[in-house]
């Protein structure tokens, strides 16, 4: 039947209710219940006959396709996989077009038929841009500029798409869904005909999505639900690098941090990434070296502290790059077990490069930045402080530390602080182990 009923589903938590409510009963929002349709299945999908049921040797896998970008690949697990959708966000500028025209034309060059649907520029922008980044034009590329997404994926098709670019999700409407493009309800239609395409055909697909300031890909929260894979691509305004991380993958590690640099032409992969995140603060007190494992790369991390006597009852605590509560946490270990006290001051943390940081491997890099700057005597920074800390103070081993210390090596570090547990299978000189944060202040 053709019949349109809806439901109410809260932005926030995604809960589901059939009456209007004016505060989620699930997470307790205030005015987030936002009315969305459940349109009828379109005659292509309800065609389909009764889904067979099969033993596991009957399934090929599918094999990947690759984007033609080496760190693109190691983020996404090894390619675009076909049946696959990934959803792509970040903010406006930040190049994901670029990005993605890019690997379009690498998949296009290595014999996949590709399709890239642009809502926002024209085709003569986009040709400008794969003029810029020096693509080649090739039949296997197609560009269609369009905004309805059911005549994009009746176009991709009948084009027999192999990987379809949708640029952007909030770009494309549903001729039979209400709302402005952009809305809740027609970002989850768009979302649900590519989806439904991939499936039905084997196509790989990826929806870009803008983000909004505070960081969340806009629109419902259902999208990261619907979509194989979420990533998103960030940097800061003022550096040309490029970073990459899926925040989920049903097929791979969200753990990979993809490394670009944006240049003249085009987005270009970062040969030595440990080189990109610290610069040559010697002799300057609140800088220590860390190593951190962002998937299975080790990178090399500067941390910066500043201490100053705080004019304010509450002096402000502000961390970027590492999580505020590990900045406390340190804080209150460094009062606790070595009796320095910052709770006059102020304190501000910062990671070189724009990097974020989740490896608790940089705890001790954290703590002697933070003490560095207390005490105001530089480090050596050919000295790298590698290991976690405990609320007790002490040093924890962290996985992977020869890998660690040869990555710093090969920058010429020296002088490794790490736990004395399995420091001695590190066949490397100059390694100082240590029990707790006493020792390493000492
Ligand atoms: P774009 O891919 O359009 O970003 P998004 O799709 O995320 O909005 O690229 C944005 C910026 O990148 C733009 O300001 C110009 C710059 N740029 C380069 O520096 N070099 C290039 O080769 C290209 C194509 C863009
Ligand atoms: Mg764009």
């Amino acid at each position: 039947s053709s019949k349109i009923s809806s439901r109410y589903r809260c932005s926030s938590c995604d809960f589901v209710s059939l009456t209007l409510v004016g505060r989620c009963p699930s997470c307790g929002a205030w005015g987030t219940m936002e009315k969305e349709e459940i349109l009828p299945v379109s005659s292509a999908a309800s065609a389909d006959p009764t889904p067979e049921a099969v033993t596991l040797d009957q399934v090929v896998p599918e094999e990947r396709i690759s984007s033609g970008l080496e760190d693109l690949d190691l983020v996404l697990g090894g390619g675009w996989l076909p049946g696959g959708v990934v959803l792509l966000g970040g903010e406006p500028g930040v190049g994901k077009s670029t990005l993605l025209l890019q690997s379009c034309a690498a998949v296009a060059a290595s014999g996949g038929r590709v399709m890239y649907v642009s809502g926002e520029e024209t085709a003569s922008q986009i040709a400008m841009r794969a003029r810029r980044l020096g693509l080649d034009a090739s039949e296997n590329l197609k560009i269609l500029v369009c905004q309805d997404v059911l005549k994009a994926v009746a176009a991709a098709e009948d084009f027999k798409c192999q990987f379809l670019v949708l640029d952007s999700v909030q770009a494309l409407r549903h001729p039979e869904a209400t709302g402005w493009p952009g809305s809740p309800n027609q970002v989850r239609a768009v979302a649900e005909n590519v989806i439904g395409f991939a499936k039905r055909t084997m196509a790989s697909a990826v929806m870009i999505g803008h983000i909004t300031k505070q960081g969340a890909i806009a629109g419902p929260k259902v999208l990261e639900h619907l979509v194989d894979v979420v990533l998103l691509f960030f940097g800061e305004r003022t550096s040309r690098n490029r970073l990459l991380r899926a925040e989920k993958n049903r097929f791979g590690s969200t753990d990979e941090l993809g490394i670009f640099e944006m240049g003249e032409a085009g987005l270009r992969p970062v040969l030595d990434p440990s080189a990109l995140f610290w610069g040559d603060e010697d002799g300057v007190s609140g800088v220590a070296m860390g190593v951190s494992m962002e998937g299975s790369r080790p990178i090399l991390s500067e941390i910066q502290a500043l201490v100053s006597q705080s004019p304010f009852p509450y002096p402000k605590r502000a961390s970027k790059g590492v999580e505020l509560n590990r900045l406390q946490l340190m804080l209150a270990v460094m009062d606790r077990r070595c009796g320095i006290s910052l709770r006059t001051s102020d304190v501000y943390l910062n990671v070189a490069g724009g990097l974020t940081l989740q490896d608790p491997a940089v705890d001790l890099a954290v703590f002697m930045s933070l003490l560095s700057a207390a005490k105001d005597v530089p480090l050596d920074l050919k000295t790298c402080f590698i290991g976690e800390v405990g609320l007790a103070g002490e040093v924890r081993p962290v996985p992977r530390l020869a890998n660690r210390i040869r990555e710093a090596e090969r920058f010429g570090c020296n002088r490794f602080f790490v736990s004395y547990k399995g420091a001695k299978e590190i066949a490397s000189g100059g390694i100082i182990p240590i029990k707790n944060v006493r020792e390493a202040a000492d």
